[in-house]
């Protein structure tokens, strides 16, 4: 049995491996898109943290396309909580916002970005994500120097 820190009650809804197979991928300045994604969210020991990766590919050929890994934490004794993520297009972004029920809303506060990134520069983001039965779904919106904020990516995993 998996043991956690109390203050991760929450988010213990999130816990575990998750596949989705038909992603979809949209934003008004390039082509829709398909993906599948490999999710985890896992409790680090006894901290109030979990350690989290998102690996997506392309359907038909597996290659590799966007990762992303970080941190959830929890302020413990509150549904306030906080994804600290690195992505492999060289942004780091942190989002805060709350768990309620088996939901969670988290909108950026600080991107950061590498000085030698492509354009379009992105400002903020914003992710939803909720459990219905063993179904999770994802929605990530996103706001450039040039778009604003646009749903990005639709996924639903299933655990695995
Ligand atoms: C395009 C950011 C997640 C696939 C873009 C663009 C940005 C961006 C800034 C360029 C948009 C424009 O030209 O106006 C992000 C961020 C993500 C994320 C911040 C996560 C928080 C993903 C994921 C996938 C993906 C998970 C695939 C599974 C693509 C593709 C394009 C794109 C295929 C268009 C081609 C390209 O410009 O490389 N994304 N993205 N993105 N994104 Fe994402």
């Amino acid at each position: 049995e998996l043991k956690y820190n109390d203050a991760l009650k929450p988010l213990a809804w999130l816990f575990g491996k998750w596949r989705g197979e038909q992603g979809r991928g949209k934003y008004p300045t390039i082509q829709d898109f398909s993906y599948t994604e490999e999710a985890e969210f896992s409790p680090i020991g006894m901290q109030p943290n979990v350690e989290f990766k998102l690996y997506s590919f392309k359907p038909d050929t597996n290659a590799p396309m966007h990762r992303e890994t970080g941190f959830v934490k929890i302020k413990p004794g509150t549904n306030h909580i906080a994804f600290v993520a690195a992505h492999n297009l060289g942004v780091i972004d942190i989002q805060e916002g709350e768990v309620s029920g088996q939901e969670l809303n988290v909108t950026s506060h600080s991107v950061g970005r590498t000085t030698f990134n492509k354009d379009p520069i992105v400002k903020v983001t914003k992710r939803r994500l909720k459990r219905i039965n063993d179904e999770l779904e994802l929605v990530m919106e996103m706001e450039t120097d040039k778009t604003e904020l646009t749903e990005h990516l639709r996924i639903t995993y299933t655990k695995i």
